[in-house]
């Protein structure tokens, strides 16, 4: 990797985290980069900026109004000669600055003034970066095209574990060297995603069936064909293809869902299953509507649905395979069973008892469990960001 000729600002902001920031700013510019850095007045009670000046090798901007070295509007130059803006640490009050579009220091006045792209790199107590607000302020910036790299799970500052800790220096240094050179995630991968609830019908008119909206794998699939993944999404909900690289097959039951299932995987290199496949299916479909003049007490026997999720397990060759867990208790325990059962690479619990959790809502709240038994459990969040770091995980994972 190398960053010759590049031009990157590394805007540091008041976190504890500050100071591992140097370690950035140090191996970035060994790496050829011509580095830059702008400190917030907070950032400067945490680390002097003659660390950063004497790493960079540049002038640190700390100051709107300070004396001039160059005759020139130094926000608006420094926006324009960067090629990448890194935000390291970012804390919760630049987010929700950026986020309002508020302008009241050199950072974030320099921040709104550029065209170029963004990386927030959030780190913060695990309380504050759960929080709804930052949350919503990440969602925002997002959705505007700012990059946003996930914070780890551990041992934070404030002495407890949690999610808010700065990433390895490595890590960050990887997300800029995508984004520079405009590398997708997925580029050449197929990934197959199933969403919905299986219909299982009865007579011509009605069915047996559950509460899935189909967002869920909808979101997977739109994040992976934002990656540039070829998707394919079997589904038993309408969604629009808004990309090229996205099509839908519909389906209705579980028997359709299992043979789209088994015809696309062979060429699969990712396959994600997060329709609620109904278990059982009525024996016998009426070929006419059950009239109910006829009936005081209608009988529907139920017969077993196949497994498709185990069968795609048993079948497994060289594909990454997702599942998903709909729990009503015991998650983490019943998560890791049907891991193991289904021979699969990762599973999705979710904890469809909790509010704003699993089906038909908008949200959902979901540990993600590993094939080693490593556990990441998120807090409340939409389910287009969640589609988002799933993918980003699921491809780490393929690396
Ligand atoms: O669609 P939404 O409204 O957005 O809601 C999302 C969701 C709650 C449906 C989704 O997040 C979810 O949890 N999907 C899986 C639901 C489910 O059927 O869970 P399960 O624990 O019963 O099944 C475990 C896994 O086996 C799932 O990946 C399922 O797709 C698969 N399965 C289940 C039964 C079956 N006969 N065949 C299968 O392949």
């Amino acid at each position: 990797m190398n960053f010759k000729n590049k031009n990157i600002i590394v805007g540091i902001c008041g976190g504890i985290a500050s100071y591992k920031t140097a370690d950035l700013v140090s191996k970035l510019r060994q790496k050829g980069a011509n580095v830059k850095c702008i400190m917030t007045s907070h950032a400067q009670e945490f680390v002097k900026p003659v660390v950063f000046g004497e790493l960079s090798g540049n002038q640190v901007f700390t100051d709107m109004f300070g004396e001039i070295k160059e005759w020139d509007v130094e926000h608006i130059s420094l926006a324009m000669w960067a090629d990448i803006f890194v935000i390291a640490p970012a804390t919760a009050n630049i987010l929700g600055k950026c986020s309002n579009g508020i302008a009241d220091d050199m950072l974030s006045t320099t921040l709104i003034a550029t065209k170029k792209p963004v990386l927030f790199v959030p780190s913060m107590n695990s309380n504050m970066f759960e929080n709804q607000i930052v949350q919503e302020n990440i969602a925002k910036l997002k959705s505007y095209g700012y990059y946003m790299l996930e914070p780890d799970i551990g041992h934070l500052a404030c002495n407890v574990i949690g999610k808010g800790r700065f990433p390895k220096t490595e890590k960050i240094i990887e997300n800029i060297d995508k984004i520079l050179s405009g590398k997708k995630l997925l580029s050449g991968k197929k990934v197959v995603v199933t969403a919905g609830g299986t219909k299982e019908e009865f007579d011509p008119v009605r069915y047996i069936g559950n509460y899935s909206s189909g967002l869920m794998g909808y979101s997977i699939a739109k994040a992976a064909a934002k990656e540039d993944a070829e998707v394919i999404l079997i589904s038993t909900e309408n969604f629009e293809e808004i990309y090229e690289n996205l099509k839908i097959k519909k389906v209705k039951t579980a028997n359709e869902m299992r043979s789209a299932s088994l015809t696309l995987y062979d060429e699969a290199d990712v396959f994600i299953m997060a329709a609620a496949v109904a278990d059982y299916r009525p024996e016998k479909k009426f070929t006419k509507k059950v009239k109910k003049e006829n009936i005081e007490n209608l009988c529907i026997n139920l017969v077993k649905n196949p497994d498709i999720l185990m069968e795609l397990g048993k079948n497994k060759k060289t594909q990454f395979l997702v599942g998903f867990a709909a729990e009503t208790n015991n998650l983490i325990e019943n998560g890791l069973k049907k891991l193991k059962n289904k021979n699969l690479d990762m599973l999705i619990a979710n904890d469809v008892t909790q509010s704003g959790a699993g089906f038909e809502s908008k949200t959902n709240i979901v540990s993600v469990i590993y094939k080693d038994g490593k556990i990441d459990s998120y807090p409340k969040m939409s389910k287009i960001e969640l589609g988002e770091i799933l993918i980003n995980k699921i491809s780490s994972a393929l690396e």
